[in-house]
């Protein structure tokens, strides 16, 4: 029986009234936003007030302005000042998807429940398998997230690689994974919940460069297996998560092959150089890992969350988890691509490849490219500027778009400089004219800069780094 709140709620003048009015305040918050006229790129409230707020809005009945509200308590990713966080300033198109994604609400588990996505996650990851370099032995999947696509490539490999079943019966042998001390830690995170703990997670030292030290592999792996642990794959990542390095992946590719290991890439972040003519040296190597994973909200465009796992071979991602579900996965050994929960990890997930198709198909690869381009660029014309202040010191010569610096002073110890870099960051937050984030490398407190941002211009980089030296010396005053 439809009541008549059910009535109301589903209401497709309400939709088109209310979809009319959101589009428009979105567009206009874009064109602030994007052209800097937002005096802000965030607001900041300490979390207490936060919830205050919207407690006080939940009770209020007269309060119908909830929109504008989410738009202004939000950080603006759109903002040419927003330069902290690896989340991009999503194409519009791509909300669009979204949108699109959330009210058809096909689940995607079966074809049947997302017969066009389906169909379009095939094709996007059949050319991004291509543009890597894979041949037509490859396939892919997209998932929730960088953090579960490399959980999902690690799940992977220790069914590849090992001669136990450890789908059927558990662990025998004491497992371990290699990976740069300089990883994200979602692999540090992916390997306990495979139950490798401590131990099996090997974290290889970096060089002076932030990248993998390559000259220690073989000596971090001897000495684990004197310790009986089987190593069964190492993680390269391009790039690292703080410093944005890139790790030597023909070097990792060449290893892994001596020892019969498995070559996953968490590309997560700069995966999308495969685009770039300019920087697609930065992956030199990739299309000799077995697995590669690149995030489509990150370097892409895309909202999240858009994540793409592709593997060289591509049979393994159907072998990952081989279970019975019969009401909804029959014949579970079959390589049905279609079928995509067989692959992923989820059972639902979004409508995610619609951003990747049309994002794709509307702008070609040279969208791509273009962005990444943009974006190392000015990763370097920020570092060139650091480099050329001697108030300010850099962390690493940026391979990317991720830039650590900090603010400096003769005749200041360690943690004073630290102390000082600490209340910079925190001042910038709590105005909110910029929005950059910070990072501890090596036990030392730098700022870190992601350009994201394809409207950054240099006049704003330089506008950072006079207000952080100016706080960095009415601070330390
Ligand atoms: C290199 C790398 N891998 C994985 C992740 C996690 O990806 P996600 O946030 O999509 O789960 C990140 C996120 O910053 C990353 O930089």
């Amino acid at each position: 029986m439809k009541t008549p709140v059910l009535q109301k709620v589903y209401d497709p003048n309400r939709l088109r009234q209310q979809g009319h009015e959101l589009i428009d305040l979105m567009a206009d918050h874009l064109r602030a936003t994007l052209s800097g006229s937002a005096e802000k790129v965030i607001h900041y409230q300490k979390p207490e007030d936060e919830r205050d707020f919207w407690m006080e809005f939940f009770k209020d009945q007269s309060r119908s302005d909830f929109f504008p509200q989410v738009l202004k308590r939000t950080t603006h990713v759109h903002h040419p000042r927003y330069i902290g966080h690896q989340v991009c300033a999503p194409a519009p198109q791509a909300a669009l998807c979204g949108l699109v994604s959330s009210l058809l609400n096909n689940g995607m588990a079966v074809y049947e429940m997302g017969m066009a996505p389906s169909a379009m996650e095939r094709i996007i990851t059949d050319l991004l398998a291509e543009k890597i370099g894979f041949d037509d032995k490859a396939r892919g999947l997209l998932t929730s997230g960088g953090t579960l696509a490399n959980l999902t490539a690690l799940l992977s490999a220790r069914k590849a690689k090992l001669e136990e079943d450890v789908w059927l019966n558990g662990h025998g042998n004491r497992l371990a994974v290699m990976v740069s001390e300089e990883a994200h830690y979602c692999i540090d995170r992916a390997a306990r919940i495979m139950g490798l703990g401590s131990e099996g997670i090997i974290k290889v030292p970096v060089r002076p460069d932030f990248s993998m030290d390559t000259s220690v592999l073989n000596a971090y792996y001897e000495d684990a297996r004197k310790k009986g642990l089987q190593v069964f794959a190492l993680v390269g990542s391009a790039p690292s998560t703080a410093t944005g390095v890139y790790d030597d992946l023909h070097t990792l590719a060449d290893f892994c092959s001596e020892k019969g290991m498995w070559f996953h890439v968490d590309a997560a972040h700069g995966g999308a150089a495969v685009f770039s003519r300019k920087y697609k040296e930065t992956v030199r190597g990739i299309h000799r890992a077995d697995s590669v994973v690149i995030d489509g909200h990150k370097m892409m465009l895309m909202s999240t969350i858009t994540t793409a796992l592709l593997f060289r071979e591509g049979h393994h991602s159907h072998t990952t988890f081989s279970q019975e579900a019969e009401y909804l996965l029959q014949h579970s050994e079959e390589e049905d691509w279609f079928n995509l929960a067989k692959r992923t990890f989820e059972c639902t997930k979004t409508m995610m490849s619609l951003q990747w198709f049309l994002l794709w198909k509307t702008y070609g690869e040279e969208l791509f490219d273009e962005n990444v381009t943009a974006l190392y660029d000015l990763g370097r014309v920020l570092a060139g500027m650091i480099e050329a202040d001697p108030a300010l010191e850099l962390a690493v010569r940026p391979h990317s778009n991720i830039v650590c610096f900090r603010y400096t002073q003769q005749g200041l110890n360690a943690a004073e400089l630290d102390e000082i870099n600490r209340g910079i960051r925190k001042e910038l937050l709590e105005e909110g004219e910029f929005y950059i984030v910070q990072t501890r490398i090596k036990k030392v407190q730098y700022l870190r800069c992601t350009i994201m941002n394809p409207f950054t211009t240099t006049s704003d980089l330089e506008a950072l780094l006079a207000l952080v030296k100016e706080k960095g010396r009415r601070i330390t005053a």
